[in-house]
């Protein structure tokens, strides 16, 4: 069983080191996962992750990799180096890169894990009409989803409106990353669907990644708190849910 805390990763969406710190200082230990993106990455580098790994936190890598297998495999052992403990691939890169990125993941030695993304939450319908691939979005999540475990991915991001599903079909024994995660009574900002963190707990989430709720919170402590109880509840409530 995964304690709350364990399940939270907290996303470093900001364009500074000096942004990134501030936060992580201001949460001091109540947070130990943290989401380094494209934004933060692209503005400041490995150099940030190194800073972050070194005090102690873990880090959910999330530059979802996509090209040829050799070069996703170069990029996968480049993460591993820097000591991430969860790393992101896009499942539409097919089984070869997914299987390559896997053993590279392994054979390194902190061996992060790593979760293919299925489809783009901001993804609907009509988006993925126009993308030229057919049927419906739900099927497609579960197919890649299927692809990347079968590949031996650790498991997936997806939303938590597919979650269920996807548990229903594909088990339990994978991890399922969630966002789109707003904690009760929060703003919803630009997000349409969202759901309570107890609501991705209860749906089969085995972590969650919010952003904006904590990092832009009056009080982000007391929103990381209020997202932990929050947590707590629906573990109560579903039991043993991985
Ligand atoms: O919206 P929020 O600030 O909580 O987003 C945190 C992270 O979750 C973002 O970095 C984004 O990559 C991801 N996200 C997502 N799908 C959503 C909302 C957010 O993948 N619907």
């Amino acid at each position: 069983m995964i304690s709350p805390r364990e399940r939270l990763i907290v996303a470093l969406d900001v364009s500074s080191s000096v942004e990134a710190q501030e936060i992580v200082s201001s949460l001091g230990d109540s947070v130990r996962t943290y989401k380094v993106g494209m934004q933060l990455y692209t503005a400041e580098g490995p150099q940030i992750v190194r800073e972050l790994v070194a005090s102690g936190k873990k880090i959910f890598l999330d530059l979802k990799y996509h090209d040829i297998p050799n070069t996703v495999a170069a990029a996968v052992r480049e993460a591993a180096q820097l000591g991430v403990s969860m790393l992101t691939v896009h499942a539409s890169g097919g089984t070869k890169m997914l299987q390559v990125a896997t053993d590279a993941a392994r054979g390194s030695r902190y061996a992060p894990q790593v979760l293919a993304v299925t489809v783009l939450t901001s993804m609907n319908a009509e988006d993925l009409k126009q993308t030229g691939v057919p049927g419906s979005l739900a099927d497609l999540v579960l197919h890649l989803a299927s692809l990347a475990l079968a590949a031996g991915c650790d498991g997936v991001v997806s939303s938590a409106h597919e979650v269920r599903n996807l548990r229903a079909r594909l088990g339990n024994a994978f991890l399922a990353v969630t966002p789109g995660v707003r904690p009760a009574g929060a703003a919803h900002g630009d997000q349409a669907r969202v759901v309570t963190p107890a609501e991705a707990i209860a749906a089969g989430a085995t972590h969650i990644v919010v952003g904006r709720p904590i990092t832009g919170a009056p009080n982000p402590a007391a929103a990381v708190e209020s997202a932990l109880r929050d947590m707590e509840k629906a573990e109560l409530a579903v039991g043993q849910n991985k």
